[in-house]
């Protein structure tokens, strides 16, 4: 934290620029009014700044806005004074208001403020002091104001830090692990099917080779959709996009499996219509996933 004294040495800020700012006061003190009218007549010109002084007392903010163009003049720039600029900066940024709205208002200020020096100052190198002492309070002034919006700032990027590299990358990692397990869990399904596939084979030989052939074509199947699900998902892992398409396939393929073993059953209609029902709608729902996802944009 800087003290004011070492704010006014940066600004080569001098005694005697504390006494031209003093020597403004008869002046500034006559311009009040048009001081405030004029500032106002900014900020409700502005929707952004306007509508920040329709939420507020606004007989007391005038006041405020007031009391501190005056106080420019006032001869005294201790650290009290740098205190009461430091407040300034916190009342802004707790009403939300941007720091790019304090740039251009003190803008304006600086203009009100140079051309009354220009009307009613006739020699030349008084003006230029006049000048001078102004700019340097008004650089100061906007110098406190701002540097509360860079603590803001610098707080709100510490704690998105902190959460990042705690609560971000736990979760990244959470969600790649379960990412993996399910790898894992598919592979092992997998090798049931593989078994599964093996065992209607021993079907075949058994004799039943009518069931056989159609349970182990069904088991077949489902290990194409299987290769297909485990493909998606380690895309998915690199960094592609995950298609859900494959899962709505693994639901027709099962169907369509049961829909084998079911004939084999000799099942009785209704069961069987209830598939064949069940099918077309996923066929359908397929079918419109499918158009979607080539709209889409790849990643
Ligand atoms: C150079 C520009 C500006 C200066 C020097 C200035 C000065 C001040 C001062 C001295 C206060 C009182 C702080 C306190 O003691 O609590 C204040 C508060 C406030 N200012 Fe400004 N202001 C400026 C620009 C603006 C702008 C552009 C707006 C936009 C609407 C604005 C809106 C407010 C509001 C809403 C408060 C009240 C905060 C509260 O209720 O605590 N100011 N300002």
């Amino acid at each position: 934290m800087m003290t004011m004294q070492e704010i006014r040495d940066h600004y080569r800020f001098s005694d005697d620029d504390a006494e031209l700012l003093l020597s403004l006061q008869p002046l500034a003190e006559q311009q009040r009014e048009r001081f405030s009218q004029e500032f106002y007549d900014y900020l409700y010109g502005l929707p952004e700044t306007a509508a920040i002084l329709n939420g507020a007392n606004r007989p007391r903010l005038r006041e405020m806005h007031t009391t501190w163009f005056m106080s420019l003049f006032s001869g005294t720039y201790d650290n009290h004074y740098l205190n009461h600029l430091t407040r300034i900066g916190h009342a802004h940024v707790k009403v939300g208001l941007n720091v790019h709205f304090v740039n251009a208002a003190m803008n304006q200020i600086r203009h009100f403020l140079l051309n009354l020096i220009d009307s009613s100052y006739e020699d030349r190198e008084q003006r230029r002091k006049l000048r001078e002492a102004v700019e340097k309070m008004l650089d100061i002034n906007l110098d406190v104001m701002s540097s509360s919006y860079r603590e803001e700032e610098l707080k709100k990027v510490f704690l998105s830090r902190k959460v990042e590299s705690f609560l971000i990358k736990a979760t990244e990692r959470f969600t790649y692990g379960l990412n993996l397990v399910l790898v894992l869990a598919l592979a092992v399904v997998s090798i049931a099917i593989v078994t599964m596939f093996g065992w209607d084979i021993v079907h075949v030989f058994k004799g039943d080779v009518e069931k056989g052939v159609f349970t182990a074509l069904g088991s077949l199947l489902i290990l194409w959709m299987m290769i297909e699900l485990l493909d998606n998902e380690i895309k998915s892992l690199k960094g592609g996009r995950f298609s859900i398409l494959v899962f709505i396939g693994v639901v027709i393929v099962a169907i369509i499996r049961e829909i084998l073993i079911s004939t084999l059953r000799h099942d009785d209609l209704k069961k069987q219509a209830f598939l064949a029902a069940t099918l077309l709608i996923l066929g359908i729902v397929y079918y419109l996933v499918s158009r979607v996802q080539k709209d889409l944009p790849k990643v």
